[in-house]
């Protein structure tokens, strides 16, 4: 079956290489990417028909009014069968916080808000698919950090800023978020986030980093994962049979295996506490799922899984409504 897929970030690194695959294999890839130019040159080498797959998609998950504007796009135009939050800003060379337009600290605002609300925003499509699916990226550098939590009081003037902290901070959300998603509609969306592990850099983006960056990376780089892999492995959850996870099965690591929750991912009140503060902050947008906005343990008792929902036929599984 042809799939449409979304893929943010898809025009280098993993992304490129995950939606060059996807749209190999025949699915309908819609590639989200900030500078449409620099998709469209990252695409122009593959053979016509492969290409012709590839829709490029402006987006730029720092600014709220590109990411409606896209998700309007996609909604319009059918079902989207998954998306793949899989852009995000690490860039070592910003040294102190910088405050996007809409007021929010840049990584938070790309690596956790961003996607949050682009999945949000895209529920209609999704929950119109027969079996949607939403992946979240992670980093299984994490693990380095097992003390870290949501720094709920400094989410937008973090004195604490150093890149690397502001990238684990924001993929830890994502962690969240993906837990909370799948405890609250796991039955009607298949919800993974994917503990990434080291990933060969691209040349240019590895150009870009800092002279000292760029001599440590080089022996981690060369040891890394090749994209191609992890590429891999983001097909296999939107197009293998849905894993139905809830809760924190959907913390999965590259061979799917559901791994540890970060520590601070393991408290409900904390993710319910994320959900409610980055539905604020991204606007209070609609999520087609009703139970999205209602914690697992306020929501109606479950009966269990709903294999009904799960059918070929293009229909929502749900009517559309409010997270509350
Ligand atoms: N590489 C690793 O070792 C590693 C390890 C663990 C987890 N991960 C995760 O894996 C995912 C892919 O990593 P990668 O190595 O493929 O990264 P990458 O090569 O640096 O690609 C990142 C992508 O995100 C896009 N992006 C950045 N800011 C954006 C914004 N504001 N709006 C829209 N797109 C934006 C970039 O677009 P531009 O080209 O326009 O900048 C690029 O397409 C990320 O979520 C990353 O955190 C990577």
């Amino acid at each position: 079956m042809t799939r449409r897929i979304a893929i943010t970030g898809a025009n280098i690194g993993i992304g490129l290489r995950a939606a060059t695959a996807l749209a190999g294999a025949g699915h309908q890839v819609l590639a989200l990417c900030r500078d449409l130019d620099r998709a469209r040159a990252a695409y122009a080498g593959l053979p016509e028909d492969q290409q012709a797959r590839i829709e490029p998609v402006e987006l730029d998950l720092a600014a709220p009014a590109s990411i409606r504007a896209a998700a309007e796009q996609i909604v319009a135009a059918g079902p989207l069968d998954a998306l793949i939050n899989n852009a995000a800003v690490f860039d070592q060379s910003v040294r102190t916080a910088r405050i996007t337009a809409a007021g929010h600290e840049l990584f938070w605002a790309t690596n956790h808000l961003g996607p949050v609300e682009l999945t949000a925003r895209l529920s209609p499509a999704l929950a119109a698919a027969p079996q949607p699916r939403v992946v979240f990226v992670a980093s299984k550098g994490l693990v380095t950090m097992p003390r870290l939590a949501i720094r709920f009081e400094e989410l937008d003037q973090p004195t604490w800023f150093t890149p690397t902290r502001a990238y684990y901070h924001a993929k830890l959300a994502q962690v969240m978020t993906a837990v909370t998603l799948a405890e609250r509609v796991g039955d009607v969306l298949d919800v993974s986030c994917l503990r990434v592990p080291a990933v060969r850099l691209d040349p240019v983006r590895l150009a870009a980093q800092p002279r000292l960056l760029r001599a440590l990376y080089a022996p981690k780089n060369h040891l890394a994962a090749r994209p191609e892999q992890i590429a891999g492995v983001y097909a296999q959850l939107v197009l293998a049979a849905p894993r139905h996870a809830r809760g924190a099965d959907s913390y999965v690591d590259e061979r799917l295996h559901p791994v540890p929750l970060p520590r601070a991912a393991r408290n409900a009140a904390q993710r319910d506490r994320l959900w409610a503060v980055t539905q604020v902050a991204i606007g209070d947008p609609p999520w087609a799922w009703t139970d999205a906005g209602v914690p697992a343990r306020e929501a109606p008792p479950r009966l269990g899984l709903h294999p009904a929902r799960w059918t070929d036929e293009r229909t929502p599984p749900m009517t559309p409504g409010h997270h509350s």
